[in-house]
């Protein structure tokens, strides 16, 4: 065929696709040695140090002809992957998100290859409702409510707050969903000074705007202060505002505190207010004996936020959020049927049995959140919890919060160091005080100590044994270490301890030299 024919383009258009569709056991296994080593954690990190090398490799025009299979799976097990993020370090308990353990990885894996998508007839598709079933009951839950998997709590949040804007504003007669709120008089998110920043943003995607959010002050233990939330409702109510919903922090992402949920769920039942108990992180702290009770009756809540991607360890991108209202929760996100989608469905007579997957979409979850496709999600958490079991769960909540109640006792201990907030659930907060330095609450010691300890944080990491993160409590720069690692042991936990009392010396030698 000569070149330019009509026959050579067809040819060309026919010819199969250029990437690689078979082959898979070989490819992962050219990767797979790289991965363990890299969960290993066994060397220091030099990802910092080398990042002109690595980048080097990485940073280039885009391809106009493809390098080909054996080239990207070479970068991926030379190049990319040692160079990752150590979040799944035992050292490391800088974030509420660690790296998956094992089982969920694998089921990661399994989700991408076999379940591509959600809906039809497949396990996968079941498996994404029997998880949320299992979930809800995990943390005490009826079964009736509608559960969704999200990309993670930031969603979550969306989805939940969605659902309260629904409820507030068919109460006027008002379908928010359709009409939007123009009418809906200076809509109000109420929520403690602690909460976390996500929701602000939750309210300016509702098109609440981030000023509806307002922030209560809160006691000395950073729960919100019931008092001033009822001040600040009826104030509000005085003066035209809608009340939409009370946030109530079950964990804050700062200190770990649980606002006090069964005065809420109290408050909101009287006043009916939306109350959504945004526990991304701490919900599952419910499990834990000895601060269950700080969650009250969690089945008075409207809507909850957990997310597997946390303390269950899931890969990220697994967040989730109960609605106990399913009908308002999907009138709020209903997507309207499409041509392409409902329509193109079989239309049965009678009893007809379905022919083939793709007859049914099975548990449909699209009408209840913001997105249309999705990951199979649920096949992490099923795989987590068929692990592990809901006391498997229980005794890594018991474990990393006992973690957090250990270090505080060493830190109260210390000469050196001080507690600086109550410890509740797995993160304990602290920070380094030398002795001259020991008593004053003075403006310039606060400074001093702030300086001090953000030098404290820079060395401890740098000396990368311990990874641990920091907060503003009371306005004091603390370091704040939280437990959700399942690689973490007690021999890190100590080994904190000892680097900040290490670096803390160093540093104040330093600063004290200035
Ligand atoms: C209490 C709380 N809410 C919401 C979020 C946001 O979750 P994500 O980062 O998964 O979007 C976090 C994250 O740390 C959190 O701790």
């Amino acid at each position: 065929m000569q070149e330019g024919t009509n026959e050579s383009f067809y040819a060309e258009q026919i010819s199969e696709d250029i990437a690689q569709t078979s082959g898979l056991i070989k490819a992962i296994e050219t990767i797979l040695p790289a991965l363990e080593r890299f969960l290993q954690f066994a060397k220091p990190e030099r990802t910092v140090k080398e990042r002109a090398f690595w980048s080097a490799q990485l940073d280039e025009p885009l391809p106009q002809v493809g390098a080909g299979a054996e080239a990207v799976l070479a970068l991926l097990r030379d190049v990319v992957i040692p160079n990752g993020l150590r979040t799944g370090d035992p050292g490391f308990s800088g974030w509420v998100a660690t790296m998956p353990t094992t089982i969920p990885t694998a089921a990661n894996l399994a989700g991408v290859v076999s379940g591509s998508a959600y809906q039809c007839i497949q396990a996968f598709n079941l498996l994404e409702s029997q998880a949320l079933r299992w979930l809800a009951e995990l943390v005490g839950l009826p079964s009736t409510y509608q559960g969704l998997f999200t990309s993670g709590g930031s969603v979550a949040n969306i989805v939940g707050l969605g659902a309260a804007r629904q409820y507030a504003a068919e109460r006027l007669g008002i379908d928010p969903a359709r009409d939007g709120i123009e009418s809906v008089a200076k809509p109000r998110i109420y929520a403690s000074t602690e909460v976390h920043h996500v929701i602000f943003r939750a309210a300016a995607v509702l098109g609440l705007g981030r000023r509806a959010v307002v922030t209560i002050p809160t006691d000395q233990a950073l729960r919100i202060d019931m008092e001033a939330l009822q001040e600040r409702i009826s104030l509000d109510r005085a003066t035209g505002c809608t009340p939409m919903a009370v946030v109530a922090n079950a964990g804050t992402v700062n200190t770990g505190a649980v606002d006090p949920l069964p005065e809420l769920e109290k408050l909101c039942h009287e006043q009916n207010i939306w109350l959504h108990v945004d526990g991304a992180y701490g919900l599952f702290g419910v499990l834990d004996p000895q601060v269950t009770s700080l969650y009250g009756d969690l089945s008075l809540a409207d809507s909850l936020v957990v997310d597997p991607h946390k303390w269950l360890a899931a890969p990220i991108g697994c967040g989730c959020v109960f609605v106990r209202d399913a009908s308002l929760l999907e009138r709020a996100f209903t997507l309207e049927p499409a041509a392409y989608v409902e329509e193109s469905q079989p239309v049965y007579a009678g009893n007809a049995l379905l022919t083939s997957q793709f007859d049914d979409f099975g548990n449909l979850f699209h009408h209840f959140g913001v997105e249309q496709s999705a990951p199979s999600r649920g096949v992490q958490v099923w795989a987590i919890l068929k692990e592990i079991g809901a006391e498997g769960v229980r005794a890594r909540i018991c474990r990393h919060n006992g973690y957090a109640r250990h270090l505080a006792e060493r830190v109260q201990a210390s000469p050196c160091l001080e507690l600086m907030s109550p410890v509740i659930l797995s993160i304990c907060c602290f920070r380094y005080v030398p002795s001259p330095l020991r008593g004053r609450v003075d403006r310039e010691a606060t400074e001093l100590l702030n300086r001090l300890n953000r030098m404290i944080l820079s060395r401890v990491r740098a000396r990368g044994r311990c990874i641990p993160s920091a907060t503003t409590v009371h306005g004091a720069f603390v370091l704040r270490p939280c437990y959700i690692n399942p690689r973490t042991t007690l021999t890190d936990v100590e080994a904190l301890a000892g680097e900040v009392e290490f670096c803390g010396a160093e540093q104040w030698a330093l600063l004290s030299d200035e």
